[in-house]
This record gives C-alpha cells, sequence and structure tokens, in this order.
C-alpha cells in the first residue's frame, strides 16, 4: 500500500473575477521513504497542492479528490484530527525559517515543547532529543546554540533548525516547499546532502518542491512537471528526465545551464504561463510550444497513462517531442 496516494486533487480559489482553478486533477502516489519532485514555473499551483494536503488553504480555496495517507482520506478532515497527523506524521518545511520559528523563543525551547507537547517526553528526555536532532541537522556546537535564539543564527543555520523541528516527531511525510531558494549556492548544496541523509536514517517519504531540476535529479525518484495547474508529465526521474515526452517537460529540461559547454546566453521557454482566469481552449501551454497543432488550440489534451504509472498530457506522438 501506498504511504499517499493522491486522486484527482483540485483546488479552486473563488474571486472577485471568477473562479481560479490552481490544482487540476492530480493524481500521484508514495511509496515509505520515496522522494517525489514537484516542478514547474512560478504559479503552477505547487504550493498550494501541499497547502491542501496540509489543510493550510487561504479561506477562499476549496479541495476536492482525495489524499489518503496511511488509507485515511485527509482533505476537509476537522482540524483536531488534522493537527494530530501535521504533528506527528506529516511535517511541511518552508522557503522562509521564520514561517516555523518564533523569533522570541530560544530555540532549544522550542525544539523541546514539541517533544512535550506531541511525545509526552520529561524536560530531560525531550532536551536529549533535541540536541540529538540538532546534531543530526549538522549544527555545529548544538549543546551551546541550544539556549540562543533564532536571530543568532545565519539563514542556513536557520534553515537546518527547521528541518530538526520537523523532525522531531519523525515525520512518515515531509513536504518541503522551496526549501533552499532563499540560500546561496553551497549552502542549498549542504542541505540537499543533509536531506539525502536524513532521508535514509529516518526513511522518510519527502515532496520536494523546487524550481532547481539539479535537486530533482539529485534527490528524488520520481517527480511530475506542473504547468497551470496540471501534470504535464510524471513519473520516474529516470524516465522523465532522460526520456522526457512532454515538450514542457524538454524547453525546462533545456534551459538548465550546462556548464560544458561554451553557449553564452541561458535558453529559456519563450512567453509567459497563461492566466488562470482565461485560459484558453485546448492544451494551456500551446501558446509556448515549438510543436503545437490545431488539436492542441482546440481540445485539452488528457493525461494519460502508460508505462506502468507514467503520465503524460500531450497530443503528439512521444516521438515527436523528442
Ligand atoms: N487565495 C487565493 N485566491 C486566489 N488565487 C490564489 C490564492 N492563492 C493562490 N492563488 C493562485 O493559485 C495559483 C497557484 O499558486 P501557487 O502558490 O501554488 O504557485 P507555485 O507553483 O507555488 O508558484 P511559486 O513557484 O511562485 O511558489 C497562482 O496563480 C495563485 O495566484
Ligand atoms: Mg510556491
Amino acid at each position: 500500500m501506498s504511504l499517499l496516494a493522491v486522486n484527482n486533487l483540485k483546488v479552486q480559489f473563488s474571486t472577485h473575477d471568477g473562479v481560479v482553478t490552481a490544482v487540476d486533477d492530480l493524481t500521484f502516489s508514495l511509496s515509505e521513504g520515496e522522494t517525489l519532485g514537484i516542478v514547474g514555473e512560478s504559479g503552477s499551483g505547487k504550493s498550494q497542492m501541499a497547502f491542501s494536503l496540509m489543510g493550510l488553504l487561504a479561506k477562499n480555496g476549496q479541495v476536492s479528490g482525495s489524499a489518503e495517507f496511511e488509507g485515511q482520506n485527509i482533505l476537509n478532515l476537522p482540524p483536531s484530527t488534522l493537527n494530530k497527523i501535521r504533528a506527528e506524521k506529516i511535517a511541511m518545511i518552508f522557503q522562509d525559517p521564520m514561517t516555523c520559528l518564533n523569533p522570541y523563543m530560544k530555540i532549544g525551547k522550542q525544539l523541546m515543547e514539541v517533544l512535550i507537547l506531541h511525545k509526552n517526553m520529561s524536560k530531560q528526555e525531550a532536551k536529549a532529543e533535541s540536541i540529538r536532532l540538532l546534531d543530526a541537522v549538522k549544527i555545529p556546537e548544538a549543546k551551546k546554540r541550544f539556549d540562543m535564539y533564532p536571530h543568532e543564527f545565519s539563514g542556513g543555520m536557520r534553515q537546518r533548525v527547521m528541518i530538526a523541528m520537523a523532525l522531531l516527531c519523525r515525520p512518515k511525510l515531509l513536504i518541503a516547499d522551496e526549501p533552499t531558494t532563499a540560500l546561496d549556492v553551497t549552502v542549498q548544496a549542504q542541505i540537499i546532502t543533509l536531506l539525502q541523509e536524513l532521508k535514509k536514517e529516518f526513511n522518510t517519504a519527502i515532496i520536494m518542491i523546487t524550481h532547481d531540476l539539479g535537486v530533482v535529479a539529485g534527490l528524488c525518484d520520481k517527480v511530475m512537471v506542473m504547468y497551470a495547474g496540471r501534470t504535464m508529465e510524471y513519473g520516474s526521474v529516470q524516465d522523465v528526465f532522460y526520456k522526457p515526452t512532454h515538450p514542457y517537460t524538454k524547453g525546462l529540461l533545456d534551459s538548465i545551464p550546462d556548464l560544458e559547454s561554451d553557449q553564452a546566453e541561458l535558453r529559456t521557454i519563450p512567453g509567459n504561463p497563461p492566466n488562470l482566469l482565461s485560459l484558453p481552449k485546448g492544451c494551456p501551454f500551446q501558446e509556448r510550444c515549438q510543436h503545437a497543432v490545431d488539436l492542441c488550440r482546440t481540445e485539452k489534451p488528457a493525461l494519460t497513462s502508460f508505462n506502468n504509472y507514467q503520465q503524460r498530457a500531450c497530443h503528439l506522438k512521444e516521438e515527436a517531442v523528442a
């Protein structure tokens, strides 16, 4: 059985100008210890997908479909049940660690409180375990740092503290929403290595939301490529990255800088994602797709499965995209 099985997940927001479908019909699954990367340009629905699983959508948002975590649908659960799952089984980390940390409380106290509240630990046990976790996320001199405030840490160190906090209760699933985007490249690489190690040590399943395809290649087993709230392509990293079958995936992969070539300009996909309030008929990517044919302008491509669990939404034959 999958740890998480998401079926036809949809997130809609009602606004003054109409209904925005931010997440449209996603289906994917994750086993214990597996890592799924979610990629796509800004506004493609990555964060709202994650928020909907965590019950964190804005008031004007509505979620439908199902998301079974250990066999239980976690969408639209009463807050008390959801809080328990969020505290003990599913954790989320964000781009800005200060969304999780209290600036006025010493780091150690914040960590201990989680364990005392959710794991019924004594103060002593909680302190020992918190220091162990700070060590695990490679905070130097964890014992000394235990009594410091968040502002006394660098950005990268604060990110580590947030990861420690997320892992305290040994969640089965960690959702990471661009956890390294705000950090410089060296620190980014350290955090990714850290996540790789933690994944092994704790067998945590991870959903990694990122703009960085290099991160997906280095960390993930599966990848979902999103555009305008929809799945464009989904499958193993091996298949999707080495044999992309969707022009959008190809476009994203072509825009990775190739350090070995002397190509001076970075290629990007020309144009911008469509306005979700006035999506074109047919495929949402048609206006930017160099392969688009008439059918792409009139009919929305269905998401089809092939090769076991791989999915794509494109009218073109796979060979035509390669
Ligand atoms: N409360 C809301 N009301 C209306 N629309 C919303 C609301 N929250 C988000 N959206 C819309 O949902 C869409 C998806 O947003 P989301 O934050 O998931 O994008 P993203 O893929 O995470 O982008 P980024 O890479 O910039 O973080 C956007 O078009 C956004 O404007
Ligand atoms: Mg986002």
